[in-house]
């Protein structure tokens, strides 16, 4: 058989095992892999010395995000853009509407802004920050009608995003009834407000508190009330960008009593720590997010969580916004900068280079974290997530021995810095296939744009 596109010779990763070997691929779906090779196509791609791996999966990102008095920085096409050239084709965006908007009105504005621009495949994570009967009624049909499998949470942002005890608790039990995954944002809006409070009156304005104003124990405790909580209603909770050892751990001890939670790293707390958001002139202000950076100790705990399953998931929380103009307004108190670190389109390779390079995980620990557990966590899987036969040719011809630096320069985010600018870079998606189609090579995007359809779960 003529394959549409053939990808010959490379290391191929497949849940059978790790073989050189080749992947055919007719239309949008792998049609045939073969160990050893001598499939034929239309098009080959020699992936001799490469690595051959499924296309990988970014579970948690904002793009259209009105928050803290401005708006993220990108629009789907230039983030799905960036993902992409980074080895990213399928991405799940958080739809974080305000208080007062209605879940079916905020889906519809989400999912039309994604339609007319993603160049990658996406789907979301349905944010609940009102509760009331018609709020509950529409997320009902929204899960029914629309695929959505997912619900957001924040235990932070007070008077923003929070939602109260009585909600979250009623929340868990239509989630458990639905089948539907609550991932969560952990950590305490009260604590957090009054300890920002505090240092504001004491003159402590800088970017070096932000950290000290929400402490590993406060994240800790939010993972262990969310547990509480998921222990009573029986829900399924995902535990979203943890930051710290402390946090892993309140998730394992509610695994061991029995509860389904999941833990989700985040690309800034593996490489970066608070010392960047200490910078002086201003500078911290580029890595102000939330949870914030920690210790670099925490680093360790995060990669050996990640290493023994405790952790499955590595996404970017991608939350764009630039450092003049949008961080700059909180430069005479630092709990009005914009909280957020881009990296949707460094989160493979910085993986790469500072987890599998570096001995932390492996190959294969790579691919389950960055893709195939995020696949299976929100139901896209055997759909995305692996190289098999019937999955979508979603494909990343990987070259290890890349090798150069991180940089704005290369980025297409709108963003106008770079958190890693400078650092050492091993590593780089060659040609990346979304749906047996090149659209990706070599760092540059060479897609459709607004060809990424919407992953109904
Ligand atoms: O700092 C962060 N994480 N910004 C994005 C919003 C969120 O909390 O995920
Ligand atoms: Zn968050
Ligand atoms: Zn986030």
């Amino acid at each position: 058989m003529m394959f549409d596109s053939v990808i010959k010779g490379g290391t191929v990763y497949t849940p059978d095992g790790v073989f050189v070997g080749d992947i055919g691929i007719a239309g949008e779906v792998i049609s045939e892999i073969k160990e050893g090779g001598e499939l034929e196509g239309q098009i080959t791609i020699d992936a001799t010395g490469k690595c051959v791996f499924p296309g990988f999966i970014d579970p948690h990102v904002h793009i259209h995000l009105p928050f803290m008095g401005t708006n993220a920085i990108d629009d789907h096409e230039s983030a799905t853009k960036a993902a992409l050239v980074g080895g990213t084709t399928t991405i799940i965006e958080m739809i974080c509407p305000g208080p007062s908007d209605e879940p079916a009105a905020a889906f519809a504005e989400w999912n039309e802004l994604a339609d007319s621009g993603a160049c990658c495949d996406y789907t979301f994570h349905l944010a609940v920050v009102r509760f009331d009967d018609l709020a509950q009624e529409q997320l009902r049909a929204l899960v029914a009608t629309q695929g959505v499998q997912s619900f957001k949470i924040f235990l932070a942002y007070k008077g923003a995003l929070d939602i109260s005890d009585e909600d979250l608790l009623k929340l868990m039990k239509m989630c458990r009834e639905l089948g539907v995954t609550l991932t969560a944002h952990c950590e305490n809006a009260e604590a957090i407000d009054s300890m920002q409070k505090k240092l504001i009156t004491e003159g402590k304005t800088g970017t070096e508190w932000h950290e000290p104003s929400r402490p590993r124990s406060v994240e800790a405790g939010g993972v262990q009330h969310l547990c509480e909580f998921a222990e009573r209603a029986g829900a399924t909770i995902y535990v979203v960008h943890t930051s710290c050892g402390e946090a892993v751990n309140s998730a394992m001890e509610a695994r061991k009593r029995g509860v389904d939670v999941t833990v989700e790293a985040v690309a800034p707390h593996l490489i970066l720590d608070k010392t960047y958001a200490e910078r002086p002139d201003f500078e911290g202000a580029k890595f102000v997010m939330s949870p914030p950076l920690r210790d670099k100790v925490e680093h360790e705990a995060l990669w050996d969580g990640l290493a023994n399953g405790s952790i499955s998931t590595i996404g970017t929380d991608h939350a764009p916004f630039n450092f003049h103009g949008q961080k700059d307004m909180g430069i005479d108190n630092f709990t009005l900068i914009p909280n957020g670190i881009p990296s949707i389109q460094e989160r493979v390779d910085l993986v790469h280079t500072y987890g599998v390079c570096k001995g932390k995980i492996d190959f294969q620990t790579m691919v389950d974290v960055c893709s195939t557990n995020v696949a299976k966590q929100f139901n896209m899987y055997p759909q995305k997530g692996v190289l098999a036969i019937g999955s979508d040719a979603d494909i990343v011809v990987y070259d290890p021995n890349f090798s150069g630096i991180f940089t704005h320069k290369d980025g297409l985010s709108r963003i106008d810095y770079s958190g890693y600018e400078g650092m050492p870079r091993r590593g780089r998606s060659d040609v990346v296939f979304l749906r047996g189609k090149i659209v990706a090579e070599q760092g540059k995007f060479v897609g459709e744009t607004g060809a990424g359809s919407y992953i109904a779960r």
